[in-house]
Formats: C-alpha cells, sequence, structure tokens
C-alpha cells in the first residue's frame, strides 16, 4: 500500500504521517508538500530519509509536476491536507486560497483519474458549514447541514468538498471526505489560537483575544483527527462524507485562561483586541454517523491533551522560536499591531 499524504509538512499531516507509520509500518508514504510559510521540513526530520517515507516538494495547483509524481509513484491512496488553513490571512489575501484550495484539489482529482486511485480522501473542515448561534446549544452540524460559508478560507473548501462530489458522480472517482472541528496538538503553526497563546505566555506578550473571547470551538485533540481518517480509508463508504469531533465545545477565552493555569501565568496578560471580520460564533459537531458507521470515538480528553500539548510546546521551544523569528514576525506585526 502506498499512500500520497499531500501538505503533510504541516500540522495535521506531520501527525498524520507519524501515526500511519506507528500503525501501518509496512506502509509506503509520500509526502507532497510545497513547504510554505506553514510547511517545516524540521517537523518531519524524525522520518526523512527513513525506509518506507519519501518527501518530494512540489505545489499540489502545478499540473505538471503533480503528473510527474502521479507517473512515478503511483499512489494506491490520496489524503489531502495541503492547503492555506488560516482563516485571518485568507481574510488579508483569498486568491492564494483558491488557488491552492480549489484549484490544487482539482489537479489532485484529475490526477486521480489519469493515473488510477482505490481512494481520494478530502480533508476538509467543519467550517463548511458556517456557525451555529450561541443560544442554540441544542444545534449540532451533521453531515446533512447545508454548506453555507463565511470566510474566503471555508468558501474555499466548500468548493474543494464540492468538486470532489461531483467527481465521484460523474466519474465515479472513489472519493471520501471528512470535516473535523478545530485539532490541536503538538506541531502546530503558531499563528493558530492555541499555540499562539502558548508561545506569548511564555514570553510575557500580551494574549490578543479576539472581541469579547465568547466565540466557541469544538477542540479535537489531532491524534484522535488521524485515527479517524485512518478509519474513513480502511472501512469508510465511497462517497461518504463524515463529520469528525468530540462534544468538546469551549469558549475561546476559557481556552485562553486554561493556557495561563497551566502555566501559571497572569490573566493580566489577556487583551482584548478587534474582533475578525464575519467571525463564526460557534462550531459543534455530530459526530454520531461516525461513530455509528465506523465505531470511531476520541480518546483524548480535553484536560490530558492540552497538558501534553502545552508540555511539546515548552519540550520544542527551538520547533517555534525558530518560526516565530523569521518571516512571522511581519504577519504578526501586520495582523496585531494597533489592533
Ligand atoms: P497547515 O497550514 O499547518 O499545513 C498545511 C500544509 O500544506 C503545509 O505543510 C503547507 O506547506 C502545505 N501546502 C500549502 N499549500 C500547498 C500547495 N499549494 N501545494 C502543496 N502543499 C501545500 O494546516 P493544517 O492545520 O495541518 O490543516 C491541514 C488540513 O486540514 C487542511 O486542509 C485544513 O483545511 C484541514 N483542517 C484543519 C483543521 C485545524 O484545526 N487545523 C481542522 C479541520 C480541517
Ligand atoms: P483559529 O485557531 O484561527 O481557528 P478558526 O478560526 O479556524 O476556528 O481561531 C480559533 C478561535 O480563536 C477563533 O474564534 C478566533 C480566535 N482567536 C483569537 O481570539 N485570537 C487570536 O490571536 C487567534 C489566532 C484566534
Amino acid at each position: 500500500m502506498k499512500i500520497l499524504v499531500t501538505g503533510g509538512a504541516g500540522f495535521i499531516g506531520s501527525n498524520f504521517i507519524f501515526h500511519m507509520r506507528e500503525k501501518h509500518p509496512a506502509y509506503e508514504l509520500v509526502c507532497l508538500d510545497k513547504l510554505t510559510y506553514a510547511g517545516n521540513l524540521e517537523t518531519l526530520g524524525s522520518v526523512m530519509g527513513r525506509p518506507g517515507f519519501r518527501f518530494i516538494r512540489a505545489d499540489i495547483a502545478d499540473r505538471e509536476a503533480v503528473y510527474g509524481i502521479f507517473a512515478a509513484e503511483q499512489p494506491d491512496v490520496v489524503v489531502n491536507f495541503a492547503a492555506e488553513s488560516h482563516v485571518d490571512r485568507s481574510i488579508e489575501n483569498p486568491a492564494v486560497f483558491l488557488e491552492t484550495n480549489v484549484m490544487g484539489t482539482q489537479v489532485l482529482l484529475d490526477a486521480c483519474r489519469e493515473y488510477g486511485v482505490q481512494r481520494y480522501h478530502q480533508v476538509s473542515t467543519d467550517e463548511v458549514y458556517g456557525d451555529l448561534p450561541l443560544d442554540r446549544p441544542d444545534l449540532f452540524f451533521t453531515e446533512q447541514t447545508p454548506l453555507h460559508t463565511s470566510s474566503p478560507y471555508s468558501a474555499s473548501k466548500a468548493a474543494a468538498d464540492l468538486l470532489c462530489s461531483a467527481y465521484q458522480r460523474t466519474y465515479h472517482l472513489p472519493i471520501t471526505i471528512s470535516r473535523c472541528s478545530n485539532n490541536y496538538g503538538p506541531c502546530q503553526f503558531p499563528e493558530k489560537l492555541i499555540p499562539l497563546m502558548i508561545a506569548n505566555a511564555l514570553s510575557d506578550k500580551p494574549l490578543p483575544v479576539y472581541g469579547e473571547g465568547l466565540n466557541v470551538r469544538d477542540w479535537l485533540y489531532v491524534e484522535d483527527h488521524c485515527a479517524a481518517i485512518d478509519l474513513i480509508l480502511e472501512r469508510g463508504q465511497v462517497g461518504q462524507v463524515y463529520n469528525i469531533g468530540g462534544h468538546n465545545e469551549m469558549k475561546n477565552i476559557d481556552i485562553v485562561r486554561r493556557i495561563l493555569a497551566i502555566l501559571g501565568k497572569p490573566e493580566s496578560l489577556i487583551t482584548h483586541v478587534t474582533d475578525r471580520k464575519g467571525h463564526d460564533m460557534r462550531y459543534a459537531i455530530d459526530p454520531s454517523f461516525i461513530h455509528r458507521e465506523l465505531g470511531w470515538l476520541p480518546e483524548t480528553r480535553f484536560e490530558e491533551g492540552i497538558q501534553w500539548t502545552v508540555q511539546w510546546y515548552l519540550d520544542n521551544r527551538a520547533w517555534w522560536e525558530n518560526i516565530i523569528s523569521g518571516e512571522y514576525q511581519d504577519y504578526y506585526e501586520r495582523m496585531y499591531a494597533n489592533r
């Protein structure tokens, strides 16, 4: 079995590579990644050059390069993690989100048609469903919830999902799609809420909470997401969408307070800043379908997952300090100065 993992030098893709090597040591994994600002070869240090793993630098939107890789590698399965993934960046510059998330997905789908695969899996997000109101805790996203996007990021992910479904129906491409809630864990780029707050707290810098911090996200430990995708590849039904989430809804402000408490830092570091444009209020997944069909359940409780995550950032200071010392400084200035 040979799996092409696109975007494997990013947060979830790298964790997926580690998961698959542990669970399926006989599989061959090929990682295709453009190494954008969010891709980091250091993250893959422990697998680089090892038998059963190969890294190829390429852009999923580059048709010639992608076809060349398919011709040479003949993957049995493709799992597409490659994406521009940060909502705030999509508000600043939507174009690259369409290029990678939509056109890149189309190139991968065409390559799958051209060369034939047993499965193409699209890693999508609960953000394609839009948001839920805070005063309706009884509502959840199911696989039947209509797509209704808010940000250029979520719009590009929804467009990609629709393309995948169209290729399944029209060309009978063996496609599955998963839509997961917010992930946290090791190796997440420090522009996202949890690692950004950990990094700032460790440097005694202000913790920029958008608005009142009352927005709710449904947090899942990254390993649980990887295990769900593994299961979908093994036993998922072609043409099916699977929602992935662990019923772990939390307000942003409570997450930030939890991080400060773990690190023993004062709440006076919290700074409320101007809200994100079009900010989604609440995400909440109903994961009963994947539980019923495939027996998947999350294994990590938030209390332990957040402890492990904070510990990972403490133990791997060089990894994130290296990131935030470079081009990221300009991003941080643009995004947060005078906010
Ligand atoms: P990330 O930003 O950490 O990593 C993205 C990776 O894709 C990077 O390694 C980057 O170099 C690579 N990449 C970007 N553009 C590329 C291109 N044109 N060609 C090849 N490689 C390219 O993202 P992540 O958080 O690991 O998310 C992975 C996937 O999971 C995305 O599709 C995202 O939409 C989805 N997702 C993320 C979350 C979350 O909470 N992070 C939740 C649900 C779904
Ligand atoms: P983020 O990690 O960007 O994920 P997403 O927007 O895809 O859910 O943000 C999670 C929540 O945290 C979201 O409601 C925005 C908020 N947030 C802040 O309050 N401050 C920040 O500096 C960041 C990056 C996010």
